[in-house]
């Protein structure tokens, strides 16, 4: 969507993965969470939206029409919650459904004919993102549905990014129509904390790759990283993964609790930047033998980020070439693990032995382009 939002995938955090409807989700916790970014350095690093899910309203609208917060978990209301996120220097995101009700067995309002009174009441709380999910929608077309929220946010004249929670259920498929009409767009149903689900997930949403670009972006689900469900491989995995397909990297750990670890995988700031990079091109599978996946991206300076992942739970060795990924034509590549930070040189082999349920991850940079280009600059220094 073309707001002007989102030009690289949104960074932050939500509860659901952690919580669920469960009332250890209220206005301490995404206090601390916002607390937290600013005390572990997440913020520095690109986390900015502190997002809330489903269960943070009552079960109906007030007199007025407008939805109202549940005063046991947001005593202060919610206004109070996203003044507090932003006076971290941080945005604050909410959520509601596409339908009479949101997923929640309890049922709370959804937005389906209140978008334009439900807009304007989260911006007026200062809103800077939504996610608008699928539950109860009564059978009205997903696209008049998303399309109408789209543009009521848009009337209120606040930038807020645009999270359609469709899950590429319905014809046609929200990643053809997801592009115009929000900034992101699940491709799957929910991810669990477990290696199943998750590699599940990524194998749905590295077909998709051509549909996403800066403003819209596949999503294939929250972060599990931290929720203790995985082994710490398997979570660099999934944070790897999430990067080479320029994913949303929102955090869905309780970040009051995790271990170090969790942080290590979170903070590492060369992966994010595979993420980030500004090209925002989602990599691809480049080649796929039995579950040893090479994937590719190509990157704003010309680099490649390439994934060596490996799906079995055996080790193997994983290889490719520079010329497969793209990059052929230079004398010798640097590789930087990123990782285990190691770089080494190679003329064109790249190539790893990779644990079960294992990713390398590497930055891949033609060193003869940039001693070409070295070479030109010293010509033009001197006056040539
Ligand atoms: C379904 C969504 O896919 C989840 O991410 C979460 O928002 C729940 N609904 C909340 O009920």
């Amino acid at each position: 969507l073309e707001n002007g939002l989102a030009r690289t995938p949104p960074m932050g955090f939500n509860n659901w993965n952690t919580t669920h409807c469960t009332n250890t989700f209220n206005e301490a916790m995404i206090k601390g969470i916002a607390d937290i970014f600013v005390n572990r350095g997440l913020k520095d690093v690109g986390y900015t939206y502190v997002n809330i899910d489903d269960c943070w309203a009552l079960p109906t609208r007030g007199s007025d029409g407008n939805l109202r917060p549940d005063p046991a978990r947001f005593p202060n209301g919610i206004k109070a919650v996203a003044d507090y996120v932003h006076s971290k220097g941080l945005k604050f995101g909410i959520y509601t459904s596409a339908g009479t009700k949101t997923c929640n067995t309890a049922g709370f309002p959804g937005g389906l004919n209140h978008e334009q009174q439900d807009a304007d009441l989260f911006a007026s709380w200062g809103v800077d993102y939504l996610k608008y999910d699928n539950c109860n929608n009564q059978g009205v077309d997903a696209v008049q549905r998303y399309t109408k929220m789209r543009d009521a946010l848009a009337r209120t004249g606040r930038p807020i990014v645009y999270s359609i929670c469709e899950w590429g259920r319905s014809d046609p498929k929200v990643w053809t129509w997801g592009p115009n009409t929000g900034n992101l767009w699940r491709t799957t149903g929910d991810i669990a904390d477990n290696w199943s689900s998750m590699i599940g997930k990524a194998k749905s949403n590295r077909v998709l790759a051509q549909y996403a670009k800066p403003g819209a972006w596949n999503d294939p689900d929250m972060l599990e990283v931290g929720n203790g469900g995985m082994t710490a491989t398997e979570y660099r995995t999934h944070f790897s993964l999430w990067a080479i397909m320029a994913a949303p990297l929102l955090i869905g750990a309780d970040l009051r609790k995790v271990n170090e670890d969790t942080f290590t995988i979170l903070k590492n700031t060369d992966v994010i930047a595979i993420d980030q990079d500004p090209l925002g091109k989602q990599g691809t599978v480049v080649s796929n033998s039995g579950g040893l996946v090479v994937y590719s991206k190509v990157l704003a300076n010309g680099d490649r980020a390439v994934a060596l992942s490996n799906e079995n739970t055996a080790a193997a060795t994983i290889s490719t070439t520079a010329s497969a990924i793209g990059l052929g034509g230079s004398a010798s590549y640097s590789l930087k693990d990123l990782w285990s930070k190691q770089v080494r040189t190679t003329t064109g082999a790249i190539s790893a032995s990779v644990p079960g349920h294992g990713t390398v991850l590497y930055r891949v940079t033609p060193s003869g382009t940039i001693n070409r280009l070295e070479a030109e600059n010293a010509v033009l220094s001197q006056g040539v």
